[in-house]
């Protein structure tokens, strides 16, 4: 029989209890012996529920006890659950968290003192909830060089964003309700901001070269001044608009940033709606890949970390590489990207052509009944180059109202 101890008994910490109770005849066959949770760390007390006697207070009686191999982490944030990681792959036992920001903070540190004592450091749920994307990447794309990894990688943010396309709601009033529903948090900083989708695609990126890559590199907008305005436009113009998080590998050149998106019907992950997860792969044999489902929620998340449980039961003591090493990534300035760009703009087409063709080039322009505004969308353009382009046009009088890079 193999002890597993959880730390965190919140929404995900009790659907990995779930998962495992509810599918241990199938999981016992997988491992070839019994998976069972000996310990639950929380600050908590459950009276009456079922793990009521598995809660312990004190992380040292999971770190000292040696029939415990696997730890769970599912607390969330650094602390705890860095130096309680830390200490237990230290101590010789195999660690499973759910946890990106933990992962996109110290994952390469992590991952050697994993290798140093031949156990697993494992986190398929930290991108994707239950979407395997992280095994894909080191096993059945093993092969591959991989040249593009580009997705929605936020549930709440696609729920929102979702909303405001179907329902030409405000972002604050679609917010609140997501709130209400418990889709996003009260400070919904992290996901609106785009800082979640920051470190999921840092780890991805982390995981495609091989390399660390510091999430603070990344170039990273979020949603939040996205309009219901914008959508209009979209509508009009048959795309819609999603918050993407993007890598971009050119030999040894990365290109890594996250950004509200404008994409067409013809866009693999147009139709990745409400809180769904859609994650796109090139490789340059395999060509393009998608992965699609649950990218956040109790039992989703729950099932991908009892995957990973499952991946080091069979494995307690042999390191299976992950393929991320500390050599660092160095990421390319956004500044030499390129896009297109839709571009909201004051006042009327006619009497700004000129300047506008001599900025930006060839554009569709588009325009709204009953306001007084228009837009263009312009061809591909260098992003310093659409920079300096802006500015020249702020520069003399032209009032820019929005602008959102396009791949429409
Ligand atoms: N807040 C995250 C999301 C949870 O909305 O996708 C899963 O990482």
């Amino acid at each position: 029989m193999i002890k597993v101890a959880i730390m965190g008994y919140g929404t995900i910490g009790s659907g990995v209890y779930e998962v495992l109770t509810g599918n241990r005849d199938k999981i016992t066959a997988n491992v070839g012996q019994e998976v069972q949770v000996k310990y639950i760390l929380d600050l908590r007390d459950f009276p009456g529920s079922p793990v009521e006697d598995k809660i312990v207070h004190d992380f040292q009686v999971i770190a000292d006890d040696p029939e415990v191999q696997i730890v769970v982490e599912t607390m969330g944030g650094l602390n705890p659950a860095y130096p309680f990681v830390k200490t237990c792959l230290e101590v010789g036992k195999n660690v499973v968290t759910s946890n990106k920001a933990l992962v996109a903070a110290h994952g390469t540190e992590l991952l050697a003192i994993a290798r140093e004592k031949q156990v697993n450091f494992q986190f398929e749920a930290s991108v994707g909830g239950g979407i395997p994307i992280i095994r894909p990447l080191y096993e059945c794309l093993m092969g591959e060089q991989i040249q593009e990894i580009t997705g929605i990688l936020n549930g709440t943010t696609n729920f929102i964003l979702t909303k405001m396309d179907k329902e030409g709601a405000s972002f604050d009033a679609v917010l609140k309700e997501a709130q209400e529903l418990g889709y996003a948090e009260r400070n919904p900083e992290a996901d609106v901001e785009g800082y979640d989708t920051c470190r999921k695609i840092a780890i991805l990126t982390a995981m495609a070269t091989g390399k660390e890559v510091d999430f603070e590199d990344i170039q990273t907008e979020g949603i939040t001044k996205i309009t219901d305005v914008d959508f209009k436009y979209a509508d009009k113009m048959g795309t819609s608009i999603k918050l993407f998080g993007t890598s971009r590998m050119n030999g040894d050149q990365v290109f890594a940033w996250v950004a509200p998106l404008m994409i067409g019907k013809s866009h693999p992950l147009y139709a990745v709606n409400d809180v769904f997860n859609g994650i796109m792969v090139k490789g340059n044999m395999l060509g393009t890949s998608m992965f699609y489902g649950s990218g956040a929620g109790k039992l989703p998340t729950a099932s991908a970390v009892v995957a990973d449980i499952i991946e080091e039961a069979k494995n307690l003591h042999h390191n299976i590489p992950l393929g991320w090493t500390s050599e660092k990534q160095v990421i390319q300035p956004m500044e030499d990207s390129s896009h297109k760009y839709f571009v909201r703009i004051s006042g009327v087409y006619e009497s700004q052509k000129d300047k506008l063709q001599e900025l930006f080039g060839t554009c569709k322009v588009i325009t709204l009944e009953g306001t007084d505004e228009f837009a263009l969308l312009t061809e591909m353009l260098n992003e310093k180059q659409f920079r300096d382009a802006k500015a020249a046009f702020e520069a003399a009088d032209g009032k820019v109202l929005q602008v959102i890079r396009a791949e429409a």
